[in-house]
């Protein structure tokens, strides 16, 4: 038997020799590995690294460790991941939630009190994190999750019972089409694929492991965003507010072809590292 501090170290250096990540991204994933196999939390680690790890503990951290080799996404392999502080159930089926994403929700927060009676639309939901998490903030509100893929889907219901919520619903549709025509949304929001089949991060080999379809879009990654941007003034509120994730350099071209369209009040917001990348719009008052 060892301590917690020796596997800490053996994780991280198999890590780095293997799938060649720097000394600290090795330090969090060692970390992440040690608190999903001894299902402990954060805090344990601080006063408990002479504490031994058991035979059958070793033997899942080490299988662990295969998988990761073969680069196989932590989110995967533990069937899990976090997203606004809360822990979502996670399998192939759907894209592995990204904190970049959790911008999405603070701007939605900052906008909207707690007491909002809205009718909000998470469009291409994947494991459901947009929808689930407000759904929570806004229990007066009524949610709607939606995505083309069954399998995803199937991923997003059990994140509704898992997070015991009731005032959401979810439909199966190629974006708009299954929605009827007089459906309309206060707040439609969407992180919809956006990566250029060029892209040259689709080489790495974690991406492999996700959906193609959540991720690579038609016409250098734009033909979803556009699509979603000619059909959802159909189905807003008069000023009702489309809210879109996009890459980093697309900024420029989505805020145009909002202005060509049914939209005003065009905003980007940027993330943490002063990168936009969600650009929000209202329908023009009808
Ligand atoms: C980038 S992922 C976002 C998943 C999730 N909202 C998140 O932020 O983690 C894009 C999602 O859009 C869905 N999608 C792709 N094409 C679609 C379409 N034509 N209609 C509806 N959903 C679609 C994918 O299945 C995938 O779940």
């Amino acid at each position: 038997m060892s301590s917690v501090s020796f596997h800490k170290k053996r994780i991280e250096e198999c890590l780095r020799k293997n799938i060649q990540i720097n000394e600290r991204e090795a330090q969090i994933e060692a970390e992440y590995i040690l608190r999903f196999a001894l299902k402990k939390p954060s805090s344990f680690f601080i006063s408990n690294q002479k504490t031994n790890i058991d035979k059958i503990q070793e033997e899942f951290i080490s299988s662990i460790l295969k998988k990761r080799i073969k680069r196989e996404p932590l989110a995967y392999i533990f069937n899990e991941w976090d997203f606004y502080g809360e822990t979502f159930y996670l399998d192939k089926n759907s894209l592995i939630p990204r904190q970049d994403t959790e911008l999405i929700i603070d701007l939605v927060i900052k906008q909207f009190d707690k007491e909002s009676k809205l009718n909000i639309l998470d469009l291409g939901t994947g494991s459901g994190v947009i929808g689930i998490t407000l759904s929570k903030f806004y229990p007066n509100s009524i949610i709607t999750i939606s995505d083309i893929s069954s399998k995803a889907l199937n991923v997003a219901n059990k994140n509704i019972k898992k997070h015991n919520v009731t005032n959401i619903r979810s439909l199966e549709s190629d974006w708009f089409d299954n929605f009827k025509e007089k459906e309309l949304f206060d707040l439609i929001l969407t992180n919809p694929p956006y990566i250029s089949k060029n892209d040259v991060h689709l080489n790495n080999l974690e991406l492999g492991y996700e959906p193609s379809n959540a991720l690579v879009a038609a016409n250098d990654g734009f033909a979803d965003i556009f699509k979603i941007i000619d059909t959802a003034p159909k189905f807003l509120n008069s000023e009702g507010l489309l809210m879109i994730e996009h890459g980093h350099t697309q900024g420029h071209k989505v805020k145009n072809y909002f202005q060509q369209k049914s939209f005003d009040n065009i905003k980007q917001h940027r993330d943490i590292n002063q990168k936009i990348r969600v650009t929000s719009a209202s329908k023009i008052k009808v």
